[in-house]
Order: C-alpha cells, then sequence, then structure tokens
C-alpha cells in the first residue's frame, strides 16, 4: 500500500472506533475532535508497515496501529495545554482546550489512554492472548512514566532552565533522554508492535527498535529545525514557539546547520539499517524523504 491508502484506510477506522453521541457526550467529541483532525498518521502506517514488512496480515494490525494513533493524540492534548506548551493550534485547527475547555482538554486525554488499548483488546479478533499480552506490555512501558511522560516531563523541567544542569545532568545528556522518550518511544511503540504481531524474531526486533530509536530522534530533530525555518501553513502549529519558551531543543543547543547535520546522519544510518534487515519498503524510504525534503536538505 502507498501512503495515501494507508492514511484513507487509517482515517475510516478511527473514524468507526470512536463514537461521538454516546453519553456524556462531551468527552467522546473532544476525545474524536483532535484524533480525527488531520495529522500525518506517521505512528500507525509504520505499526502497519512492519507488520507487512516482517509477512503478517496488516488487517491484524489495524487495532493497535489506531490505538497508537489515538495515544499519540492524547499525547498532544496534553502537550499543547497552558500548564504544559500553551499552544493554540494544532493540525491547522484550535487546540483541544480552546475548543473545549482545559477540564475536558485533560480528560479527553486522560480517557484516550485507557480507551486506545482496550480498541486492541475488542477488536484484534485474530491475534492470541500470548500476542496481546506483549503488546499491552510494549503500550503500558511506552505511554507510561518510562517512556513519553517521562520525556515530556524533562522537556518540561529543562524550560528556561536547561543551563543550569538541571537534574545534575549536562544539556547534551538531558536533549538526548527528553528525544529518545517524547517522541522516539512512540514510534518504537509503533513498530515494535506491528512486527510483534507479524511474529518476528528477537533478532528483526532489534534491528526494528534500532531503526525507529535513529528515525524517532531523527523527527524531533527535524520538528526542532521546522519550529525554526517552517510556516503555520505547512506546520498547522504556531511556529517560533521553542525560542521563545527557551525550550531545550536541537536547535537552541547546537543551532541549525549542525541540527541538519545530525538530522542528515541519522536518516542516513535509518537507510543502513533498511538494507541490512534487506526489506523492501517505498513507505519508509518515502516517510525519511518527506523529513529530508521538510528540513531543507
Ligand atoms: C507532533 O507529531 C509531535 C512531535 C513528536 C513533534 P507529528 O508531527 O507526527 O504530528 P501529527 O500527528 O502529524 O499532527
Ligand atoms: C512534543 O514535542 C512531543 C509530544 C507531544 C509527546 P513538541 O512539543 O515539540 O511537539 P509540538 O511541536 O508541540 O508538535
Ligand atoms: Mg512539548
Ligand atoms: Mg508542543
Ligand atoms: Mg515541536
Amino acid at each position: 500500500m502507498t501512503l495515501e491508502e494507508y492514511i484513507e484506510l487509517i482515517n475510516k477506522k478511527l473514524d468507526e472506533y470512536l463514537p461521538e453521541d454516546k453519553f456524556p457526550q462531551d468527552i467522546f467529541k473532544a476525545m474524536k475532535y483532535t484524533v480525527t483532525l488531520p495529522g500525518k498518521r506517521l505512528r500507525p502506517i509504520m505499526c502497519l508497515e512492519a507488520c507487512r514488512i516482517f509477512g503478517g496480515n496488516i488487517e491484524d494490525a489495524i487495532p493497535t496501529a489506531c490505538a497508537i494513533e489515538m495515544l499519540h493524540a492524547q499525547t498532544l492534548i496534553h502537550d499543547d495545554l497552558p500548564c504544559m506548551d500553551n499552544d493554540d493550534f494544532r493540525r491547522g485547527k484550535p487546540t483541544n482546550h480552546k475548543v473545549f475547555g482545559e477540564a475536558n482538554a485533560v480528560l479527553a486525554g486522560d480517557a484516550l489512554l485507557s480507551f486506545a488499548p482496550q480498541i486492541i483488546l475488542n477488536y484484534s479478533k485474530n491475534l492470541s492472548d500470548e500476542i496481546l499480552v506483549k503488546i499491552m506490555k510494549e503500550y503500558t512501558q511506552y505511554a507510561g512514566a518510562y517512556g513519553v511522560i517521562g520525556g515530556q516531563v524533562v522537556d518540561i523541567e529543562a524550560e528556561k532552565n536547561w543551563k543550569n544542569n538541571v537534574f545534575g545532568v549536562k544539556p547534551e545528556e538531558l536533549l538526548e533522554f527528553i528525544h529518545t522518550h517524547k517522541t522516539a518511544d512512540l514510534f518504537k511503540l509503533s513498530l515494535r508492535t506491528g512486527a510483534i504481531i507479524a511474529g518476528a524474531d528477537e533478532e528483526n526486533l532489534q534491528k526494528i527498535t534500532d531503526f525507529a530509536h535513529k528515525l524517532g530522534v531523527a523527527f524531533q530533530i527535524c520538528d526542532d529545525i521546522l519550529d525554526v525555518i517552517s510556516t503555520f501553513e505547512e506546520m498547522g502549529k504556531t511556529i517560533g514557539k521553542d525560542a521563545n519558551a527557551d525550550k531545550l531543543t536541537f536547535v537552541t543547543l547546537y543551532g541549525l546547520e549542525k541540527s541538519k547535520c545530525k538530522l542528515c546522519c541519522l536518516l542516513d544510518e535509518c537507510c543502513d539499517i533498511m538494507s541490512d534487515m534487506g526489506v523492501k519498503t517505498s513507505v519508509l524510504s518515502d516517510i525519511i524523504s518527506g523529513m529530508k525534503r521538510k528540513a531543507g536538505l
């Protein structure tokens, strides 16, 4: 399948899985709002493509892929709150709290965190209990304090404070931790669960995890670069916010040129891992070339 075909399939299933008229409607509307706004759907695409690469049936991975997009939407809703990055726009539209109010946005994020695994358990008819337990272990690892939340906590603590060796750690190491957890962890969750559903062996799981780590860190470096060089129209969110908030990002620490070099290196390493695995995937290659193009490489 092409990127566009994957996006169409994912959008259709997300719409199907998320009710809007159940009581209390406020929460279901708020959940569905951010999830169904037009995101790039990279994480569910990667989950389905990993399943395909390792010989699985993508139908079996659809509930997991959509659940990961719901989890991702949760991280975005909370990331945009006034107490976090305080953003007014997401995916080209007003942020969740701007439309539904802060309390409902917090609750919509909370609700998505448990709604997502419920979708996996309720709709993955062909997956064995053993595989489902493995997927739940991955989900709980990467969604929680060892994963995205840990990364977000350090991101917020480092804001305006990163030159002072917060946590007693140098900014370079802090940044590595932030990017690994706030971003690369959901890339790992996506690619690893797709591979697990397909029954990939331990060696391939290791390789796809390494690939996911590098691609995820590269993706966040790209996002940091685009916050400086892109436009609202392209990104669907306010740009220039990182410098204004004195965030610890690749660009604030190393500057634009070094960030572009690092991005280029990481993406080349991703291509090397794909060749080493001997997999043919125009979808993952297109994601990589899309990042290069946007960052002007
Ligand atoms: C935004 O992710 C959050 C980051 C990790 C930078 P995406 O850029 O994938 O956002 P959507 O899903 O396309 O809106
Ligand atoms: C957010 O990173 C990553 C998560 C939402 C977990 P950013 O704060 O840089 O993402 P944007 O720029 O708001 O999309
Ligand atoms: Mg943030
Ligand atoms: Mg943000
Ligand atoms: Mg950003």
